[in-house]
């Protein structure tokens, strides 16, 4: 089943009930595990950028690495157009390294600080024999103009670059390859202001100019209404609603999503409070909506059933048995129905 049935042709990648537990303290007796994502399906389009947001541990970070075979999931299924990725394995990525490319959030980790910028970028233009040796000069000095960097930058070590400049060449690095997909985690997220504004028109450019698709991982939901096509919303492991940005979020469905909208400035560590913490238990987050805890909404079936992630006739899907109306405005009133 397809989340979002449109007439965009076959998803680039599909993601069915994507399980994937990390064992903790396996040192210790007491090894308990983390449902970092559970049940998770996703489709992402060919040319899309879809943003995955949510508060600090709900799985984004996990999910993207999860598409790029980084981390191996416990169940389920990842297909790259139409084969099974995740039934092979780590080897079922191999063929497809180059199509599938990844940008962090701290560029400085992901360079090797003895290689000049342009050894970098030079790399990858080798190891996937990108264009002929005697071109690859000239190819780097391109891809730093088309990153906005003059083709010296070239010279200079990693250490010698502003972050800003860095994740440029970061960015630079990945489109070499002509990817059809790149995940982005939080890749602006510690650039100054301008800096990002600027990083953000240029994923913007990059992706009209190349068709290139992209999964955004970002706790900003300004950056993320401004870049994204699609919005994922993540809380603790699963996607509770999905949708075109604007009318996400001009319009949430979901009382999560909403809460996040209602959070002033897109800060999401604004969501949870200690107080918040303090009621996260229910009776089995297996069998109930895993939002029940803080939801003022909530219904004696929320306790009882896991609220299906369905998709509507408008491209949106919610995992709410009480969304909120297509109608309702963001300052709307809770709840409908009242709490036990
Ligand atoms: N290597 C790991 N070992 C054990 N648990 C992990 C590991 N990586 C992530 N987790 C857990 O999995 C859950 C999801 O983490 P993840 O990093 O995907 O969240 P996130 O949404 O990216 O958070 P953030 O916004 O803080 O980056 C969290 O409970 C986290 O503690
Ligand atoms: S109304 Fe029920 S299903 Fe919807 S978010 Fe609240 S607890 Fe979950
Ligand atoms: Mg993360």
């Amino acid at each position: 089943m397809s989340i979002e049935p449109t007439p965009r042709g076959a998803p680039l990648m599909s993601v069915r009930d994507l399980t994937l537990d990390f064992l903790v303290g396996q040192r210790f007796a007491a090894a308990r595990r983390v449902r970092a994502l559970d049940h998770v399906s996703l489709d992402i389009y060919p040319g899309e950028i879809v943003g995955l947001v949510g508060e600090s541990g709900s799985g984004k970070t996990t999910l993207g690495r999860a598409l790029l075979g980084m981390i191996a999931p416990s169940s389920g299924q990842i297909f790259y157009r139409s084969d099974d990725l995740a039934a092979k394995g780590q080897a079922g990525w191999g063929p497809h390294r180059r199509d599938l490319q990844m940008v962090f959030q701290d560029p400085l980790s992901s360079f090797n600080p003895r290689f000049t910028i342009a050894s970098a970028l030079a790399l990858p233009l080798k190891l996937h024999a990108i264009c002929p040796e005697a071109q690859i000069p000239a190819t780097t000095g391109d891809l730093l103009r088309r990153v906005g960097l003059r083709p010296e930058f070239g010279e200079r070590y990693p250490h010698e670059l502003s972050g800003g400049q860095l994740q440029r060449v970061a960015i630079a690095r990945a489109i070499s390859l002509k990817p059809n997909l790149i995940v982005a985690d939080e890749a602006v997220s510690k650039l100054d202001v301008s800096v990002r504004a600027q990083i953000l028109n240029l994923l913007n450019r990059m992706n009209r100019e190349t068709g290139t698709g992209m999964v955004f991982i970002t706790h900003d939901l300004g950056v993320a209404r401004f870049l994204c096509h699609r919005i994922a919303v993540m809380y603790f492991g699963r996607i509770v609603e999905i949708g075109p940005a604007r009318e996400l979020f001009d319009n949430p469905r979901h009382p999560y999503t909403r809460s996040l909208v209602q959070a002033r400035h897109g800060d999401l560590g604004a969501v949870v409070t200690d107080a918040d913490e303090a009621t996260l238990s229910i009776p089995d987050p297996a069998k109930a909506c895993n939002y029940a805890a803080r939801c003022a909404r909530r219904i004696g079936q929320c306790l009882t059933q896991r609220p299906p992630l369905e998709p509507g006739a408008d491209h949106r899907a919610n995992a709410c048995f009480v969304p909120l109306s297509p109608g309702a405005t963001v300052s709307e009133g809770d709840p409908v129905h009242a709490a036990e």
